[in-house]
């Protein structure tokens, strides 16, 4: 039989994914399995946005233009000004999802076996985007007790090699909930430039941030034009998962320019979601600021429950929707499976993801697990209710 490659075979299995045939299994025997293991907002799409797929009026189905629709692009400019952010129409290629705008930012930016280096915790498919890219992941440790801020700039200093080309940020984090300061994306604009690096800023979270805490933007920092590369989706933002719409965003016309090679290699972007995408740009502030105020409650229930228990220790997310818990057992991925496979409480359980999958340092984060609050209220309380008796049962 013909042989499977060598990057195949290196690529990483979902560590949100891989619990799944085991939650099948609970739900056979007719628990309800509480998903606290992926980040699919239960947010309803905004209307404007579903009801101009309804409204479309489409004969043939085309190819879109490589780069997305002209028309999308001088909105998405629009949208970035008003929230302050000078991107212009040129500046932006749209993407299927943010996931393919991160393929193109290493595509165009990464040979093989050059070193990216990305704070851990990290979102876990960096590992993947990374594997099929050829590049290797060079992590710097970011801890609990900090709330996962940025690492001391000195340790990005020591793992900066001859093969480094870039580091990668995620703001606000997922899986951390970690949103950074100013100064921290100061501390980064400096240590790119002083070595010649592409700064990429996964901000597909960006209006999630809660407390009053503001989000800062690489596109806003200046003197970073040709080093900042932003990468967007609607995914969450508009709850358009489902649509696979995100854009890859720079001022670096080199950068563009080879991103837009990537684009026209698959041709376009998908017609109908760019339709739904463009008029979502239409969402009233309403809808953000509903959205916003419901994430927010559902995380202070969230760690308010959590910190309830006895040995858990939670760091207090700032944006996102998405927290790492240090759970009191040795194994989170032992507890997860157990927790489908063994365990209910009336009937019910819960599924987290083990948050070593997020780490790319062996033998890190054994103990806690990603927790997303994507949940109703009371279906969070009953899901840290189940973890808590679940713990005690576990720990016997
Ligand atoms: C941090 C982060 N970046 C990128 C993505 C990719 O999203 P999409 O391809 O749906 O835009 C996700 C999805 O969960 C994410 O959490």
């Amino acid at each position: 039989m013909p042989k499977i490659s060598q990057k195949g075979t290196s690529m990483p299995e979902s560590p949100i994914r891989k619990l799944v045939p085991y939650a099948e299994i609970a739900k056979k025997k007719g628990h309800k399995v509480y998903h606290l293991n992926i980040g699919q907002p239960d947010i309803k799409t905004p209307d404007v946005a579903l009801n101009a797929v309804k409204n479309a009026n489409i004969e043939i189905l085309e190819y879109s233009h490589s780069a997305g629709f002209d028309s999308y692009r001088e909105k998405l400019s629009a949208y970035y000004k008003n929230q302050n952010l000078p991107i212009n129409k040129e500046d932006i290629i749209i993407t299927t999802g943010g996931s393919e705008a991160l393929l193109f930012a290493l595509g165009s930016t990464m040979d093989v076996n050059d070193e990216i280096i990305i704070p851990e915790p990290f979102y876990a498919n960096y590992n993947g985007f990374s594997v099929a890219s050829g590049v290797k992941v060079v992590p710097v440790i970011s801890n609990i007790d900090s709330g996962f801020a940025l690492p001391p700039i000195e340790d990005f200093e020591k793992l900066i090699t001859s093969k480094t080309k870039a580091i990668l940020i995620c703001n606000p984090g997922n899986p951390t909930g970690y949103l950074y300061s100013q100064d921290e994306i100061n501390q980064l604009a400096a240590i790119v430039k002083k070595h010649d690096l592409f700064l990429i800023a996964d901000e597909v979270y960006r209006e999630f941030t809660y407390d009053g805490f503001k989000h800062h933007s690489i596109m806003n920092v200046s003197g970073l034009e040709n080093y900042a590369i932003m990468i967007d989706s609607v995914s969450k933002r508009f709850s358009m998962c489902g649509a696979r719409i995100g854009c890859i965003v720079s001022k670096n016309k080199e950068v563009m320019a080879t991103a837009m090679k990537f684009a026209q290699a698959r041709l376009s972007p998908p017609t109908y979601a760019q339709i739904a995408s463009e008029a979502a740009l239409e969402t009233p502030q309403s809808y953000f600021d509903e959205v916003i105020t419901e994430y927010k409650e559902r995380r202070d229930i969230l760690v308010n429950e959590l910190n309830k228990i006895d040995g858990v220790k939670v760091a207090v997310p700032k944006g996102a929707f998405y927290c790492i818990a240090k759970l009191p057992i040795k194994n989170a991925n032992d507890f997860a499976q157990w927790l489908l496979e063994k365990f209910d409480l009336n009937g019910e359980t819960v599924m987290v993801a083990p948050a070593a999958g997020f780490y790319s340092s062996p033998n890190v984060g054994l103990d806690e697990v990603r927790i997303a609050y994507v949940l109703k209220k009371e279906d969070l309380i009953k899901s840290v209710e189940i973890l808590r008796e679940a713990l005690n049962v576990y720990n016997k």
